[in-house]
């Protein structure tokens, strides 16, 4: 059997490839014969077909870089994301969240049966449960505009906008994965544990590691990027074929410490 992922001469659309996890899968997508169209406010090394430069904060940026892409689309990978702290908190959610939800509302007329969506959400969303009312309260405000206009009157999100952006991700997966499955097109997003990168490293600028580690998996240590972008080249591929509307802890087991009860659930995850 040959070609099991199935990239070969697919059309990929994937944010975040200047650095990191989306820059570990680009390098792979390529190597596996996709045609990747990458999409970053930073540079991107990886020998990509297109590269457009483009702030997921900014609608009409967005919205540009659409009007570069092809009209049909097999797989979209949403990676590009940014700490809280140091990144102010609005922007946090608008890059994280709303930028990423405004590209792939926009998208999904391209993708037909067979295609793929895979996002990069956070163990540090996995709380969603908790917090769905308010959550659902974002995600019912289906536009950009809408969306930006009610985050800079919701205060109380600042206590957590980080968790907010990827708890949005997850429920927007979640949410999407039954009507897109009558399209026959698969919605996903994976959840890393702590993972070194930049962003890492700008995370760590504010918080010191020793407030990080206790969310390091029970392998005891930072994922490399290279190991996130693996499980998303998977999440994205045909062997992951009748995976859909999954949120999939990529955390060496610290989920199920969790939920087995083995260790403190320091995140509130239900
Ligand atoms: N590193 C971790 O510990 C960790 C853990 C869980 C989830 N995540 C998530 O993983 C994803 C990838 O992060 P990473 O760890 O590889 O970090 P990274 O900083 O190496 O990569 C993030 C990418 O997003 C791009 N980006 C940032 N702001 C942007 C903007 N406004 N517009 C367009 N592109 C922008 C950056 O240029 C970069 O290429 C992010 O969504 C992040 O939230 C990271």
């Amino acid at each position: 059997m040959t070609n099991v992922l199935g990239y070969d001469g697919k059309a990929v659309v994937i944010t975040g490839a200047a650095s990191g996890m989306g820059a570990a899968a680009a390098r792979m997508l390529v190597d596996l014969g996709a045609e990747v169209h990458a999409l970053d406010i930073g540079d991107v090394t990886a020998p990509v077909r297109q590269s457009i430069k483009v702030d997921m904060k900014d609608k009409a940026a967005i919205e540009a870089a659409i009007a570069k892409l092809p009209n049909q689309i097999d797989v979209l990978f949403n990676c590009a994301g940014v700490p809280h702290p140091p990144v102010p908190a609005l922007d946090t959610i608008m890059i994280n969240f709303v930028g990423l939800r405004h590209l792939t509302d926009q998208l999904l007329p391209r993708l037909s049966s067979g295609g793929v969506i895979a996002s990069i959400a956070s163990t540090a969303g996995m709380a969603y449960k908790k917090n769905l009312e308010t959550v659902r309260t974002c995600l019912a405000l289906k536009t950009f505009d809408a969306a930006a206009a009610w985050l800079k009157t919701e205060p109380e999100l600042k206590a957590d906008p980080y968790g907010f952006s990827k708890q949005c991700i997850i429920v927007y997966t979640q949410t999407l994965a039954s009507d897109l499955a009558k399209r026959g097109i698969r919605i996903n997003c994976i959840s890393p544990s702590p993972t070194q990168s930049d962003f890492m490293s700008k995370l760590t600028t504010v918080v010191p590691e020793e407030a990080i580690s206790p969310f390091f998996p029970p392998n005891g240590r930072f994922a490399e990027s290279e190991e996130m972008g693996r499980a998303l080249v998977m999440m994205g591929s045909d062997l992951a074929c009748f995976v859909s509307g999954v949120n999939l802890p990529v955390d060496f087991g610290y989920c199920a410490e969790v939920a087995m009860e083995q260790r403190e659930n320091l995140m509130g995850i239900s």
